[in-house]
């Protein structure tokens, strides 16, 4: 029995789904029943009817998971596999920012702790963060957000809102160096530059799309363009080329790697599925809270489909 129908079997006798990031190695990404991005994940994560999840990216999209699929079991076969600017804010720190902003609301990223969520009042992802801004709040508000200073300054530049920084940020999104992209497009005059939003504010300005990694998947199948520079984790290019064999992408800096990503392999998944390891687990009090700000974050994205 080759890897496959290994992992294939144990799922079976588990009753499992694996999820998987858009940024996960390969051939992790072709064993997933779902790929996606942060908020494509958590919907379907809420959706789940299989007992068990195995959610193949970092820890803090497993611990979403298992606040919005509390009786399931959450494993996660990379348990090291850490998210560096989600750390870059604990809750003792988002409690002394809100001692010193009392009247403020909190709006956190899902790159964060489920100990900063159940602290906030509404969470986002990169697909949505300016429509919650947007419908969350009101213009005189003041919203403390954490922990990506470069998601929270482009919002700002998309809605109209009162935000208070926190200076978190993404170590593989700030390797992408405008010049990188400059360089590509000298090369490829008719590619469309797509960047995801933790990107510097230097590479959002000579984009032309600024898109979540789901984001970037739709608008490459549906655009009339061929040819893409993707300034974004080098993982993503996999998906966009198998999803668009006849189109060209160019990764926008072959250092924008995420080994914290790169970290769940077949036969960690393996391991995983035949030994129940690497679950998830969390305080009834933390998903109870937690749950509170995601939830809101879902509810708004539904109803803005509908
Ligand atoms: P997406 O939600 O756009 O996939 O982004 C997640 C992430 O961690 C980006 O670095
Ligand atoms: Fe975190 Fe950046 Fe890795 Fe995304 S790419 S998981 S934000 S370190």
């Amino acid at each position: 029995m080759n890897i496959i129908e290994k992992i294939n079997r144990l799922k079976k006798e588990r009753n499992a789904v694996i999820l998987a990031h858009n940024y996960q190695l390969p051939e992790i990404q072709d064993i997933a029943d779902y790929t996606g991005d942060s908020l494509g994940l958590s919907i379907e994560a809420s959706q789940v009817k299989a007992d068990v999840i195995v959610f193949c990216g970092v820890y803090f999209m497993a611990e979403t998971a298992k606040i919005l699929s509390p009786n399931k079991t959450v494993l996660i076969p990379a348990k090291n596999a850490g998210c560096p600017m989600a750390d870059m804010i604990n809750v003792e720190q988002l409690r002394d920012l809100k001692r010193r902003h009392p009247q403020a609301k909190v709006m956190c990223y899902v790159n964060s702790s489920a100990g900063v969520k159940a602290e906030s009042d509404v969470c986002c992802t990169s697909a949505n963060a300016t429509m919650i801004a947007e419908k969350a709040f009101n213009e005189d508000d003041e919203i403390i957000f954490v922990p990506d200073r470069y998601l929270a300054r482009y919002t700002a530049t998309q809605v109209k809102r009162n935000f208070v920084f926190w200076p978190g940020f993404c170590p593989t999104h700030v390797k992408i160096l405008p010049e990188y992209v400059i360089d590509l497009k000298k090369d490829h005059p008719e590619a469309e530059v797509l960047v995801h939003p933790e990107c510097s504010a230097g590479v959002i300005s000579i984009a032309d799309q600024v898109l979540s990694t789901g984001g970037m998947s739709r608008y490459a199948k549906e655009s009339k363009t061929r040819k893409f520079i993707i300034g974004t984790e080098k993982g993503m290019v996999y998906r966009l080329k198998k999803d668009n064999p006849d189109k060209e992408f160019y990764c926008a800096s072959e250092f924008a790697i995420c080994q914290n990503m790169k970290k769940t392999t077949l036969s960690k998944v393996i391991s995983s599925l035949e030994n129940m390891r690497g679950e998830v687990t969390l305080s009834e009090d933390i998903i109870k809270k937690a749950r509170v700000s995601i939830d809101k974050m879902i509810e708004y994205t539904l109803a803005k489909k509908r």
